[in-house]
């Protein structure tokens, strides 16, 4: 079967990561104009650097969860062909053992040259101007999909949702587009649709099936009966 996955800030919950609308959420601390929209970032690029830099620093010390593992063993597995689309710009699914991801919003483990238009693995802080190791530039930013930008992977991920049979969604609103979307394509493209959330979202009614309960213990439950056959 051809499955894609769309993940959201709610699998990394329970791996310690903020969601963004939750009550003490990273978009309730900040202004979603100020820290994540280009704008915002040429008014005072150093409160965007520093967002991001704590951010990527944060990384280190959290750690993938059973819902991420299980993602990486269906892979693994073989049986399917398993594409996971992730909104999140953390690399945990990765550190799981998924192969085939797609960070449609960007990476934080990752930096983008104004300069050159080169991106560049970096783990280290962008405050600091460090030079671009492409051009030597100090014109490096955090390669994160601002509002007002463009996602990345639209076509692949599109190509994807065509062929797809099966469409699950995990750990995500559906607030923003076009992700908030892919669940109509999906399902217009002939793939069975299934939700998998902490809570009912505003999409929830879109989908052919949902079930609701922590990532973290609703993933492997569903992985398990798949792999089970
Ligand atoms: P949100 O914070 O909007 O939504 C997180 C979802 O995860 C909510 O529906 C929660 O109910 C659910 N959730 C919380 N804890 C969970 C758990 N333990 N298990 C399962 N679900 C849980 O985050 P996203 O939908 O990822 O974009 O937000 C989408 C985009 O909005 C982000 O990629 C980011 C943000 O603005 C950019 O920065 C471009």
């Amino acid at each position: 079967m051809k499955i894609v996955v769309l993940t959201g800030a709610g699998i990394s919950a329970e791996s310690g990561v903020p969601t963004f609308r939750a009550a003490d959420g990273l978009w309730e601390g900040h202004r979603v104009e100020d820290v994540a929209t280009p704008e915002g970032f040429e008014r005072d690029p150093e409160t965007v650097q520093r967002f991001y830099d704590d951010r990527r620093a944060h990384l280190s010390t959290v750690a993938p969860n059973p819902a991420h593992v299980a993602l990486a063993r269906l892979e693994a597995q073989g049986d399917h062909d398993v594409l996971v689309v992730t909104q999140n710009v953390d690399d945990l699914h990765e550190r799981a053992g998924s192969h085939d991801v797609l960070h449609m919003h960007g990476e934080l483990l990752s930096a983008w040259c104004l300069a050159c238009d080169g991106r560049f693995r970096w783990d280290g802080p962008l405050l600091d101007r460090p030079a671009c190791p492409g051009c030597g530039d100090q014109g490096l930013r955090p390669d994160i999909v601002w509002f007002g930008e463009y996602p990345y992977e639209l076509d692949r991920i599109d190509e994807a949702l065509q062929r797809a049979d099966l469409f699950v969604s995990i750990g995500t609103s559906g607030a923003v587009y076009p992700a908030a979307g892919f669940v109509r394509s999906a399902h217009a493209y002939g793939a069975r649709t299934l939700e998998l959330n902490l809570e009912p979202t505003n999409g929830t009614d879109l989908f052919d099936e949902a079930r609701h309960g922590p990532a973290g213990t609703v993933v492997p439950a569903w992985v398990g009966e798949l792999v089970a056959g």
